[in-house]
């Protein structure tokens, strides 16, 4: 699908008045990625002879987006509409392409499939411009297509602001989704004036001059109408969202993967997920986040960026970010793993226990209540309850290094930096400032002294002290 004479355009210059944002319309994400990231992947695929992105609305940050996918990004400062942000790439554009592919950076949804039927049908048709439209049963706020009566070419596309009345029933839209014959194009566009309510060039308003011009000008009608819905507020925003949201689901069920209620989970665009695992309500797999077959990811939980290995189970309400959870290891209910957090196969993780970068050796476990950080803790120990590794000083943070087979008990806390041997014990409530020996007991903690007949003796006092009280308040 190689199109070497065509350079595909993305509109992303614009700033999206109408969300009501201090960040650019084209950032805004859905899908889990930015827009203008869906629609430069949108292009790639037809392999055109270069992607130039116009960029205005912080255009560093729009440029950052989309060169590490091979874009390059052209300013156009000041913005002054469609038309201008076209004749803006025009010293951008290499000579030797004949067709142009205008796409707006605010269309997330778009197929590359379509993409490359636009252009196909152009490239057929030996038409001058090729619009996508698409008939919406709500057509507000979009240009509307004015077809000529008899061949049903084009003739015009009016934009929502100056529709005549008789206009407002049109409902086939512009998707702002066009290709241009480049030779055909560039005249019209040095002939567009500001002549609306915004003082624009209207990239809209070269369709009525290429007609002027005698030239033919026809559309291709998409059946799939959410593929060109633009991102103009803050509700299309989350339409776009739910269709990626739903076309992911879809694609990972087609797969293998059972997910129940699958309109309530939230699936990035890059997770991958392998068979036979099962996603239950309201997780959310972010990022980078791969989970491997046989998984279960119960109720609740969110993975940023996590890896997952065969068999684990996630039970529900977990949040791990740039972790891995090892082959058939069990995290949750109510764990939490912070960045650099590793647990290595058979592993346990239980409530209310933090990970932060610390790897938790095979078949090791922390089941209850306890904070872990820049820990490395050997294959086959136990972490009791409410341990805890010290390992900031309020500046620096130090290691805790534990070996294999120990035991921790219940409530301790390590100095670090400390080091426990292999086989050691731990004994509970210890505070454990120094290195434990391999094979040794640490006790750290106060001598229990019992005395003997105390409580009693101390009981009968609080009596006589509560009946002296009464008889002095009867006095009175
Ligand atoms: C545009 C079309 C409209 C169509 C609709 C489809 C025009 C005049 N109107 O309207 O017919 O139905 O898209 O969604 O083209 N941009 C720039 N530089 C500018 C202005 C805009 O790069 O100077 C970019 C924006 O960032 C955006 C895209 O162009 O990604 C479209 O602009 P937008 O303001 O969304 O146009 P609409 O009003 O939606
Ligand atoms: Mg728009």
């Amino acid at each position: 699908m190689a199109a070497k004479d065509t350079v595909a355009l993305v509109l992303a210059a614009g700033k999206g008045t109408r969300l009501k944002s201090d960040m650019a319309k084209v950032l805004h994400r859905a899908g889990g990625r930015s827009l203008v990231e869906h629609v430069v992947r949108a292009c790639q695929p037809l392999k055109p002879a270069e992607i130039l992105v116009i960029v205005g609305h912080q255009a560093e940050q729009v440029a950052a987006a989309v060169e590490p996918l091979g874009a390059k990004a052209v300013v156009q400062n000041p913005q002054r509409g469609t038309g201008h942000a076209v004749l803006v790439a025009r010293k951008a554009i290499r000579r030797s392409a004949k067709y142009l592919l205008v796409v707006p950076g605010d269309a997330p949804l778009l197929r590359a499939s379509t993409l490359a039927a636009l252009v196909e049908t152009h490239r057929r048709e030996n038409a001058a411009a090729t619009l996508l439209t698409a008939n919406l049963a709500d057509p507000t706020g979009y240009g509307r297509v004015i077809r000529k009566e008899g061949d049903g070419s084009v003739a015009a596309v009016v934009e929502d602001s100056a529709l005549a009345p008789e206009q407002r029933a049109i409902n086939e839209i512009n998707s702002s989704i066009y290709c241009f014959t480049l030779d055909k194009l560039w005249p019209c566009l040095a002939a567009l004036r500001p002549n609306n309510v915004h003082r624009e060039l209207y990239l809209t308003d070269a369709i009525a001059l290429l007609n002027a011009r005698q030239e033919r000008v026809i559309a291709m009608t998409t059946p799939d109408s959410d593929e060109i819905l633009g991102c103009n507020t803050r509700a299309h925003l989350a339409d776009a969202d739910r269709v990626f949201r739903q076309r992911k689901a879809a694609e990972l069920m087609d797969a293998g993967v059972t997910i129940y209620l699958p309109e309530t989970v939230v699936i990035d665009a890059d997770v991958d997920v392998g068979r036979d695992t099962i996603i239950e309500p309201g997780v959310e797999l972010l990022g980078a986040t791969r989970v491997a077959e046989r998984c279960v990811i119960r109720t609740g939980s969110v993975l940023t960026n996590c890896r997952v290995d065969e068999g684990a189970l996630i039970e529900p309400h977990c949040v791990a970010i740039d972790s891995r959870i090892g082959k058939n290891s069990r995290l949750g209910p109510f764990a939490r793993l912070r960045p650099g957090a590793d647990m290595r196969e058979g592993s346990h993780v239980g409530n209310f226990v933090e990970l932060k970068k610390t790897v938790l050796g095979e078949f090791a476990k922390a089941n209850h209540l306890a904070y872990l950080g820049d820990a490395t803790i050997g294959s086959g120990s136990n972490i009791g309850a409410g341990t805890i590794t010290c390992n900031y000083d309020g500046v620096h943070k130090f290691p805790t290094k534990i070996g294999k087979r120990v035991f921790i008990g219940s409530d301790t806390a390590l100095v670090a930096p400390v080091r426990v041997g292999d086989g050691a014990y731990v004994a509970a409530g210890s505070v454990i400032t120094e290195n434990v020996p391999a094979d040794a007991l640490a006790i750290a903690r106060g001598r229990q002294a019992n005395k003997a007949g105390w409580a009693k003796v101390r009981r009968a006092e609080l009596a006589r002290e509560a009946k002296s009280k009464k008889k002095t308040k009867r006095r009175r």
